[in-house]
């Protein structure tokens, strides 16, 4: 802002000054009958309707999938994405605080006078993208599945093959989710990193020492005994499917 730019605006500063209402008693009058207004709505629609529960809380679930609230989806689809937990606390909590420390700094570093939006393309640019970065981890994480889900693609081996190839491999897949190997092990993407990547089990186990694995695990790895012999069978077939380069 140059010398001539500043004295105008002091001069319409002070003309507006001039024909303006002090803020006490004006505004805080109006701020507080806003205040009053919707303090009595809610009041208001808690006695009418009431505070919604949901279900009983049942400790014994093994199908529960944890989900935020919808305002946090874009933080937990940024958590699903990055998973190295080293990146964890950079991703859930630096990028957030560095993005709010830029906000908070905004009227330091961004000295321009232009309040036109077509004559500020870098802030535009930047607040447009983050509204649609926004936007697009919300909806992402709107539609993302259990995290105990396996997200991956049937090898191309076993896509041909189809049949009751196919089947144990959909069905081996879905007893991984449902029995928490991904607590422990890696599978593509999938999962932690506890116990053994699984990726590539397929090419260095046999279906022989997958299936003694599972009832005779070391630990900490727990046992699955109790799986049916179809499930235990699919999930067998499921690893052995996961070969060097099949994926
Ligand atoms: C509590 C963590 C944990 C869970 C849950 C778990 N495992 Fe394991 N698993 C391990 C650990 C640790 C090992 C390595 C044991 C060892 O040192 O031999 C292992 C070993 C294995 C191995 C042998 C790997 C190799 O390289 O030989 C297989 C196969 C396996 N697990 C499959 C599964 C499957 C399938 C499930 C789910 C039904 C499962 N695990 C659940 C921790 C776990």
């Amino acid at each position: 802002m140059n010398a001539r730019e500043k004295e105008a605006y002091l001069r319409e500063y002070s003309i507006l000054k001039s024909q303006g209402k002090p803020f006490f008693p004006y505004s805080v009058a109006k701020d507080g009958l806003m205040a009053v207004v919707v303090m009595a709505s809610i009041i208001g629609m808690s006695l009418l309707f009431g505070a919604e529960l949901g279900p009983k809380a049942d400790p014994t679930t093994t199908t529960y999938t944890p989900r935020p609230e919808w305002y946090f989806f874009f933080l937990f689809e940024v958590l699903r994405v990055i998973k190295p937990p080293s990146l964890t606390p950079l991703a859930s909590i630096g990028v957030p605080t560095i993005c709010m420390i830029l906000l908070f700094l905004l009227p330091f570093y961004d000295r321009g006078p232009e309040r036109r939006p077509e004559r500020r393309p870098i802030a535009m640019a930047a607040g447009l993208f983050t509204i649609a970065a926004m936007a697009f981890l919300t909806y992402e994480g709107a539609i993302a599945g259990s995290p105990n889900q396996v997200d991956m693609e049937a090898p191309a081996a076993v896509a041909a093959a189809g049949g009751e190839t196919l089947r144990q491999w959909e069905s081996g897949k879905q007893v991984v989710a449902q029995s928490g190997c991904l607590a422990c092990h890696k599978i593509g993407h999938n999962g932690g990193v506890l116990g053994p990547d699984l990726t590539e089990i397929g090419s260095a186990a046999s279906r022989a020492s997958l299936a003694r694995v599972l009832v005779n695990p070391t630990q900490p790895m727990p046992e699955y005994s109790a799986l049916s012999e179809s499930k235990r069978d699919d999930l067998v077939e499921f690893l052995a499917q996961l070969k060097t380069g099949s994926h």
